[in-house]
Order: C-alpha cells, then sequence, then structure tokens
C-alpha cells in the first residue's frame, strides 16, 4: 500500500499557506491512490529539539556514543522517511531559505554513516530515491522575472536531499502571499491550474521540473 510522508513546517500549521498548498497535492494523490496511508509529521511547532552533542560527536568521528536522545530520533525520523514511498515538505520560506524547523529535521535525517557515506568522490546518498514534493509559500517572490530576492530554499533543498539518495524533486509554490487578497487569490489559482496540469499528465512519475507561479505572474 502507498505511504505519504507530508512533513510540515511552518508554524502557522493548518492555516498556512504551504499547508494548504499541500493538500492539494496530497488530494491528487489520494484520488489516484483511495487506499494510501498518510503519515503526518507536524515539526511547525518546533517539536524536535536541536541536535544534542552525542549526536555532533557522532558526525564528526565514529566513536560509540549514546544511541538515546538525538540519535533515536533521528533513527525515528529516518526509518518514517525510509518507509514512505512520496514524501510532501510543506514549508515556508524564512529569511531567503528553509526554516529553522526544517533545517533541524535535515540535521536529523542526513546523518553519515546512515542515510550517506562518505567516499574519495564525495558524499553518496544511501536512501532509496523516490518523488518528493515540495509546497512553498513565500510572502515575496523568489523564481521568475519579477523575483526580488534570492532563492536559497530551492537550491538547498536539491543539494540536501540529492546527498542522502531523493533527486525525485518538484517544486510547487504561492509566492508573493505579501502582496494582497487580489494577488494571492490570483498567484492560488495559477499554481491551482499547474497542480492540475502536473498531475493529469504526470503522475505518478515525477519529474525534476519547477512549477512554481509567482504571484501576478509573467
Ligand atoms: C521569520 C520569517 C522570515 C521570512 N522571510 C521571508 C523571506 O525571506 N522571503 C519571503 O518571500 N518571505 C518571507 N517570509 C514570509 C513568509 O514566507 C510568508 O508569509 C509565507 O506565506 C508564509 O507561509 P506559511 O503560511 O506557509 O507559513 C518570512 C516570514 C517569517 C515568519
Amino acid at each position: 500500500m502507498m505511504k505519504i510522508l507530508h512533513v510540515s513546517c511552518s508554524p502557522r500549521g493548518q492555516a498556512a499557506e504551504s499547508y494548504r498548498l499541500s493538500q492539494k497535492i496530497i488530494g491528487f494523490m489520494l484520488q489516484k491512490e483511495p487506499t494510501a496511508i498518510l503519515v503526518n509529521r507536524v515539526i511547525g511547532g518546533g517539536t524536535i529539539p536541536p541536535v544534542d552533542e552525542d549526536y555532533a560527536i557522532s558526525q564528526g568521528s565514529s566513536a560509540d556514543v549514546s544511541q538515546e536522545a538525538s540519535m533515536a530520533r533521528s533513527e525515528e525520523l529516518i526509518l518514517e522517511l525510509e518507509s514512505s514511498d512520496v514524501v510532501v515538505i510543506s514549508t515556508p520560506m524564512h529569511n531567503l531559505t528553509v526554516p529553522a524547523t526544517l533545517k533541524v529535521w535535515i540535521d536529523h535525517i542526513v546523518r553519515a554513516r546512515r542515510t550517506f557515506s562518505m567516499t574519495a568522490e564525495g558524499k553518496v546518498g544511501t536512501l532509496r530515491d523516490r518523488p518528493v514534493f515540495v509546497a512553498i509559500a513565500s510572502g515575496g517572490r523568489f523564481s521568475g522575472e519579477r523575483a526580488r530576492q534570492p532563492d536559497f530554499l530551492t537550491p538547498y533543498l536539491k543539494a540536501i536531499l540529492g546527498m542522502v539518495g531523493l533527486h525525485d524533486l518538484t517544486f510547487f509554490s504561492v509566492q508573493g502571499t505579501g502582496s494582497g487578497p487580489d494577488a494571492v487569490a490570483e498567484t492560488r489559482t495559477r499554481t491551482d491550474q499547474a497542480l492540475q496540469e502536473y498531475f493529469s499528465s504526470f503522475y505518478p512519475r515525477a519529474q525534476q521540473v519547477d512549477r512554481s507561479v509567482p504571484a501576478n505572474a509573467r
């Protein structure tokens, strides 16, 4: 049975724009696979503490450390990720990149000698590749001609998830949520169209495409 892991990262919880977008993505998936199991990993409220000393030691050397606290939490989050067939990450852009809560999740699932190994050629991921959908909300625009800020979010996620073996990333976004209700309504509509188009033609084979649609786009 298909298992969808939804990692939701906004401090605004279910009221978040990114959450709203993720629900649409998940809705399309459930339409195709009504019996899919949905696992909600809610981290937006800061439920995962930053990694601890033992964890930090384990990442810098192969020294034996306690397998409790952060190490146990890391194992739990990795097993949850490993057992999923599709991952949906809903996240706001915070200060040009991922929010701190998502960074903490990444710190737990990107683990040396567990989800990646170090070789002479560099770091090699050990996770089985699977589709990852990223639902982003941002106050301003970060892609397209009208972007007025750099984007350290999508390139970062591509690099860091790629490092553990997750290369099959698809981004959807609602950009410009700070632009007022009319602009937000318009960008939502455009994103909905992009979702409709994507899921009617591509699913279940996810492609490495950026379907970001800024507010008042193009
Ligand atoms: C701490 C913080 C930093 C933010 N930094 C940015 C930013 O760098 N660029 C941007 O476009 N929006 C930024 N925003 C605005 C959010 O991305 C925007 O409100 C978004 O719609 C929130 O999505 P959500 O409803 O899913 O939480 C920031 C918001 C917060 C709280």
